[in-house]
């Protein structure tokens, strides 16, 4: 069932332009996202969304991270994300009109199905579950649901469905907007073709495997790694720094680059190696200097960029260029792309079990 592939993350890995396509097959138009996407009930209840409370574990609670900044953008209107494990033993304060939204892929996370029961006793509006398996208690349980049509993921860490999660949210962060009449007609049009093109571009991404697989070696003796990133791309870098952490188990942290001087700094030397989401957008000079601050210590850099943001490689950076730019709703699922790439690559070289990592379970149903 792997085929031509030596591992199912790699395979899965591979999946993902398809994997994006389908799950935003028949929900857009050319220019428009159809208004069924969420079920009948949604086209009264959308309009009447004041706010939002995601709630996940893992990689799926990083996707939940990352839509919050395209919800506030394209909504206006507050998101908050939260850890399942966390928030069913908190007593949450529900305002009012808020919407609930679960993400998990399998659907059976213990924390998250606890999550979800308790926020059936608390006034949301309706509870929505992003989800991969359709016949899951989490979507059984659920008002609302929106599935991610990854197909069966059968390593232990998510790649295809993290990337149709956020493709998922890209929906809703559309959605909100348009139901709150803050999106107008071109917005929503430019939106639409950004995600269009979201499964060509991870082709494209694809493509950096083998200057990947070459970088992964430097890093197989490394027992630390530093993930940064700014803005959305700071849970990207959780991301990152999760994929390696748990099939290479080299001990990796992300940090928001602006908190580096706040501690982290301490950390940097030149056996330090320091990996950067710098994408071409409005945070590229904030990033810039921050990786100023990194190398003038002598950290190693490792910087993922778009093309022509000037980031130029030397004796202690290397400069890795996604062939294409993504727009707000896109980048982050690209960069998430080499990321995984080097995870893999780090676990293959280091002769990890990489699709059935150590201590790890595919699903968590127990707390
Ligand atoms: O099935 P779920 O999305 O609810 O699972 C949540 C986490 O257990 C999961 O994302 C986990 O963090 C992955 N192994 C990460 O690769």
């Amino acid at each position: 069932e792997r085929g031509e592939y030596r591992h199912y993350m790699l395979k899965e890995i591979h999946e993902q332009p398809n994997a994006v396509a389908e799950t935003l097959e028949e929900r857009l138009t050319r220019d428009r996202l159809l208004p069924a996407v969420f079920g009948p009930d949604a086209e009264t209840l959308l309009p009447a969304v004041e706010g939002v409370h995601i709630i996940a574990c893992g990689t799926s609670y990083h996707a939940g991270l990352i839509a919050r900044y395209q919800i506030e953008q394209m909504a206006g209107i507050p998101c908050n994300v939260e850890i399942a494990s966390e928030y069913r033993y908190r007593e949450p304060v529900v305002p009012k009109n808020y919407l609930f939204v679960s993400i998990s892929q399998s659907g059976e996370t213990a924390d998250t199905l606890a999550a979800l029961r308790l926020a059936g006793k608390k006034p949301y509006l309706a509870r929505l579950a992003i989800c991969n398996v359709p016949e899951s208690s989490l979507v059984r349980e659920s008002d609302l649901v929106l599935m991610t049509r990854a197909g069966p993921e059968i390593g232990v860490a998510s790649t295809k469905a993290f990337t149709t999660q956020l493709s998922a949210l890209a929906l809703l962060a559309l959605a909100l907007g348009k139901a709150g009449k803050r999106l107008d007609q071109a917005a929503e049009a430019a939106a639409v073709k950004e995600l269009r093109a979201l499964p060509a571009a991870i082709e494209d991404a694809l493509g950096l495997n083998d200057e990947i697989e070459h970088l992964a070696e430097q890093l197989v003796h490394r027992h630390h790694a530093l993930f940064l990133g700014r803005g959305a791309h700071y849970p990207v870098a959780m991301e990152g720094a999760l994929k390696l952490k748990e099939i290479s188990y080299i001990h990796a942290e992300a940090y928001a680059a602006g908190e580096l001087k706040h501690g982290p700094l301490a950390l940097v030397d030149e056996d330090m190696p320091i990996i950067a989401v710098a994408p071409n957008d409005a945070l590229l000079e904030k990033i810039r200097s921050n990786l100023e601050e990194v190398r003038a210590r002598g950290g190693s850099l490792i910087v993922f960029t778009d093309p022509e943001t000037g980031f130029e490689a030397d004796a202690h950076s290397q400069v890795i260029t996604l062939p294409k730019a993504g727009g707000k709703l896109t980048a982050p699922a690209l960069f998430t792309i080499p990321l995984q790439l080097l995870a893999y690559h780090v676990a293959v070289h280091k002769g990890t079990d990489v699709d059935k990592p150590r201590n790890l379970a595919k699903s968590v149903t127990v707390e």
